[in-house]
């Protein structure tokens, strides 16, 4: 049986819909003017205008924002820019609307995140190319010294991901102030473990006189921020990766970066139109994305399919996945408030405005997150959140890029977030393996080990760990 039919009862789908409605089905109720062909039919104003807001009246706009197909009359389109992130000038052809390497590419966020629901992953087809460069930004070939390709990855829980990211990067900055503060009193330098939620980003050694040694830093970046957001784990929050994406993919630039601000211009694309996202319109599209409830497990499995589970999950643990792929994390606090407070320049930040805070326990969809001995909210994401060497001279699968992306090495990637993992295929980084059996059998590097243990497994033993990556769906 296919894994994507695995089966469960009519009552259970019924109720996950219902839940789900809220965020994931696919009509907005905002109707445009008769001949309009703006697909946005609303703005909202600054990011202080929307603070009081009901959660349910940002998810409402950051959906409808969310599943629009911009359009031309909504300012789509970038004829005299680039998709750098830096707000940077177009060089080629103006007059060429779409363009599938550099951008735009696309009509709405929906083009690529649609399956299996809004918010979704997405195939071989919807690729990303992507480049820090920002003087070469326009290129049109697929060449991989030129881009990186990326698959498209889904964007359930991610509200989650971003508060637990969050949350680790106030404990990794506990952890080095207090060693530094140890370092001056005792006159003596101090090693500490870089340890979090149970995860080890290595080891920090502070100087008496306050000099960081990074050489022992790893899975992270040297800053001890955790940005949990692409692949491979560069960016810090959903709010910097949706305004990277809105002017990438549509050429929809939120006034928060490319308004005059930062760069003198009301119009930085000329394409005639102003103000394509306000502060409050970007609120809200995060809003939309962090209330996508976490994905759960195939409920109501027959025998055969439980059984086959059950065993896969216990061999999951015992060839030592779980060790990147952690089950759970444990979040404190489920409130989340936006701009978050970590975003660097070019967006809205936590410390130049209010936040909205949006209490996701309310919400659909995260009553049934489980809750350890300490009242803290575990979050069954099947990933440490940390960037591994996935990749080596025997299996280099994943190590088909050339360009490194914001100083993170070439080879390592964040360890994926196997929630969902069943119904996103294709799978791997650049969504280029059709089997979960090819994705497991393609690590390399750290992931060697474990990659081997599941070589030797019987056949059954193979099939059943398969099988219990297939009961992790998004529905
Ligand atoms: C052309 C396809 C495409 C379109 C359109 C698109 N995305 Fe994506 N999205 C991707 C790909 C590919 C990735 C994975 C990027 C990577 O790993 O570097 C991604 C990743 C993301 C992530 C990070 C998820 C994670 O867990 O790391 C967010 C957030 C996101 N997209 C939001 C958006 C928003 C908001 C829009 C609309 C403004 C949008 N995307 C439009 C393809 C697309
Ligand atoms: C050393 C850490 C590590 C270990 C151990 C590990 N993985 Fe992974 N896994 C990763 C990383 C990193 C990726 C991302 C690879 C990429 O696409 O660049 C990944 C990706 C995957 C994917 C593809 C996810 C997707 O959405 O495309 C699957 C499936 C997977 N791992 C399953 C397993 C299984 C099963 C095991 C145990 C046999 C395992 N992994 C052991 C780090 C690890």
């Amino acid at each position: 049986m296919p894994h994507n039919t695995a089966p469960r009862s009519l009552f259970h789908t019924l109720c996950r819909y219902l839940l789900a409605g809220l965020v994931t089905g696919l009509s907005h109720t905002a109707t445009a003017a008769p001949g309009d062909e703006n697909a946005i039919t609303g703005h909202f104003g600054d990011h202080l205008s929307v603070v009081d807001k009901p959660a349910e009246a940002l998810i409402a706009q950051g959906k409808m924002l969310f599943i629009a197909r911009f359009t031309s009359a909504d300012g789509a389109g970038r004829p005299a820019a680039t998709q750098a992130a830096v707000p940077t000038k177009r060089r080629i052809d103006p007059s060429r609307a779409f363009f599938r390497t550099s951008g735009p590419d696309s009509n709405g966020c929906i083009s690529c995140h649609m399956q299996p629901l809004p918010g979704g992953a997405g195939d071989f087809a919807l690729n990303v190319f992507t480049t820090d460069g920002f003087v070469d930004a326009d290129f049109d070939s697929m060449d991989p010294q030129f881009s990186n390709e990326r698959g498209t990855t889904h964007l359930f829980g991610s509200g989650l991901v971003e508060l637990l990211a969050r949350e680790m990067t106030v404990d990794l900055h506990r952890l080095r102030d207090q060693a530094a503060q140890t370092a001056r009193k005792t006159g003596k330098s101090v090693t500490i473990d870089l340890l979090t939620k149970g995860v080890s980003f290595g080891r920090l050694t502070v100087s008496a006189g306050g000099f960081l040694d990074i050489s022992q830093v790893a899975g992270i970046d040297p800053d001890l921020v955790l940005r949990p957001f692409s692949q491979k784990g560069v960016f810090v929050s959903l709010r910097e990766f949706s305004v990277n994406a809105s002017n990438h993919h549509h050429g929809m630039q939120a006034v928060e970066r490319f308004g005059s601000r930062w760069t003198g211009e009301t119009d930085h694309d000329a394409d005639g139109r102003t103000a394509e996202l306000s502060e409050g319109d970007m609120t809200a599209m995060v809003a939309f994305q962090a209330a996508l409830p976490a994905p759960t497990r195939t409920a109501d499995l027959s025998p055969d399919w439980q059984a086959a589970a059950d065993r896969g999950e216990q061999l999951f643990d015992q060839l030592d996945c779980s060790s990147c792929h952690r089950r759970s994390l444990p979040l404190n606090n489920l409130v989340f408030s936006e701009p978050g407070p970590f975003n660097g320049a070019g967006n809205l930040r936590a410390s130049e405005t209010t936040p909205v805070t949006i209490d996701l326990k309310k919400l659909p969809g995260f009553a049934a997150l489980k809750r350890d001995e300490e009242g803290r909210y575990l979050v069954p994401l099947f990933s440490d959140l940390k960037r591994h060497t996935i990749s080596d001279g025997d299996i280099g699968h994943y190590r088909n890029e050339l360009l490194g992306q914001r100083f993170a090495d070439r080879d390592q990637f964040l360890s994926g977030r196997l929630w969902g993992v069943g119904s996103t295929g294709p799978w791997g980084h650049r969504g280029d393996l059709t089997t979960l059996r090819e994705a497991i059998q393609a690590h390399g590097g750290e992931g060697h080990a474990a990659r081997n243990g599941f070589q030797a497994l019987p056949p059954p033993d193979q099939k059943a760990l398969i099988a219990f990556l297939q009961t992790l769906v998004i529905q």
